[in-house]
């Protein structure tokens, strides 16, 4: 592959840009379609990535592209707080139709996950007249002072404190890592335990504003929580008030096939934050909750310039109608039965991969040594990513330990492109641990 122009543009990103922000791959994107982005040398590449997680429904759809235009000739800002406009009005009707939470539900639109996060933590903190919240190792809620405090990844926060205070954290429900041979029943038990437990030894629950948690942890992993502790957990902020609050902001509008991960449980959460897929790449996310545990905020203590810009709204209100239209849960089902069935097939022929699971088409392997859940093969994960990179995938690891295989790709990937990738992926699996 000739790089050169891609090369000349890290070399100047290197020259004007801090460090901090991580360089993934020297990859650059000049333009993308589907699940297909290119290069500024004209080199193609598989995107299993999408932006991590916006792009479900594929790099600039049509209608999306349209509404932006239209909405940018009309009003390109306003700002929601000075004047009240109709994108982010119908927005708002549209989620609160799609995601009611409980008889009345009202929405708040934000910029991004970890700005809808913050906003919930605010929100709940209101409602209840507490301040703790509890969270999980392997979290990941952003990279705001808050939600940086609420992530559990050291690497992500190292020599950033201090952090927000009042945050207490327990061991997620990770059956692969912690299932220590119970059945998934014997497991769900004692996490349950430990949940109640933790009202005892971690935090007062009459201070516990909100519990926060991902169903399905995205940058810790693809764990998928318990049927029955996401249950429980509901009984729990019930019977002490608490504010159970859901982070779908990686696992929303279809990765999972459905619009919400929470919809496989049938459990409501009080609030629950989004962003990521919802704009199609625009920068939008939201906070949909109880309409009495929402306008428990008072006026003034929420909002902000930007957030449910005009022309962002417009983009999500079209991409929602888009993704309606092509059925992005059918479609996500069906890339998900031909990620499942590769993947679990690679794993029968190659030890290295401990464990294949997720929800939905949000699909990941996690690769261990000696069959180990304990001994993360991170070397060998490394590896696997770059050697998928050299041979034009693009795809990220994630977890704790970095040592986890996860598919965001879009979600309208077509199957030939498709099975391309996963190519790939088995090919330089098998080269690497002959
Ligand atoms: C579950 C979850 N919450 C919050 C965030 C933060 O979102 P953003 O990067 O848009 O601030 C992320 C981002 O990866 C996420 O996966």
């Amino acid at each position: 592959m000739d790089k050169q122009r891609s090369a000349a543009l890290v070399e100047r990103r290197k020259n004007v840009v801090p460090n901090g922000i991580s360089l993934n791959f020297d990859a650059t994107a000049a333009h993308a379609k589907g699940a297909l982005l290119v290069d500024m040398d004209g080199n193609e590449y598989i995107d299993f990535v999408g932006g991590i997680g916006v792009n479900n429904s594929g790099h600039c759809p049509a209608p999306v592209i349209e509404a932006i235009v239209e909405q940018s000739n009309k009003l390109i800002h306003g700002c929601f707080q000075v004047v009240t406009y109709e994108p982010y009005v119908a927005l708002a009707e549209k989620l609160a139709i799609m995601f009611p939470h409980g008889d009345a539900t009202k929405v708040m639109i934000t910029g991004s996950g970890a700005e809808s996060v913050e906003n919930a933590i605010k929100i709940a903190r209101q409602a209840t007249k507490r301040r703790a919240v509890l969270c999980y190792t392997g979290a990941f809620h952003g990279r705001t002072n808050l939600t940086m405090a609420l992530t559990s990844k050291i690497a992500y926060k190292k020599g950033c404190g201090p952090f927000a205070p009042e945050v207490y954290r327990i061991q997620y429900p990770n059956y692969y890592r912690y299932g220590d041979g119970l059945s998934p029943e014997q497991f769900a038990d004692r996490e349950i335990a430990r949940l109640r437990e933790a009202m005892l030894n971690v935090v007062n629950e009459e201070n516990l504003a909100a519990i926060i948690i991902e169903l399905v942890q995205g940058e810790g992993g693809f764990y998928v929580a318990p049927q029955r502790y996401v249950e429980e957990l509901r009984k729990l902020c019930d019977e002490k008030g608490i504010c159970l609050i859901f982070d779908e902001v990686q696992t929303g509008f279809g990765r999972t096939s459905k619009w919400g991960a929470y919809q496989h449980y049938g459990v409501v959460p009080d609030i629950s934050t989004w962003a990521k897929s919802l704009g199609a790449g625009m920068p939008i996310g939201c906070v949909i909750g109880k309409a009495h545990v929402m306008d428990a905020a008072a006026p003034g203590t929420i909002g902000g310039t930007y957030p449910g810009n005009p022309v962002a709204c417009a983009a999500a209100l079209a991409n929602l109608k888009y993704m309606e239209d092509i059925d992005i849960n059918g479609k996500a089902a069906h890339v998900a039965s031909i990620i499942w069935r590769r993947f679990t097939d690679l794993q029968r022929r190659c030890p290295a991969i401990g464990d294949v699971r997720g929800l939905g088409a949000m699909i990941a392997f996690e690769l261990v040594e000696d069959k180990n859940p304990r001994k993360p093969a991170a070397d060998l994960t490394s590896r696997l990513v770059k050697a998928c990179y050299d041979r034009g995938l693009l795809i990220l690891k994630a977890g704790t330990h970095a040592n986890i295989i996860r598919v965001l790709s879009p979600l309208v990937i077509d199957d030939a492109l498709l099975n391309r990738g996963l190519d790939i992926i088995e090919e330089e699996m098998l080269r690497l641990t002959a």
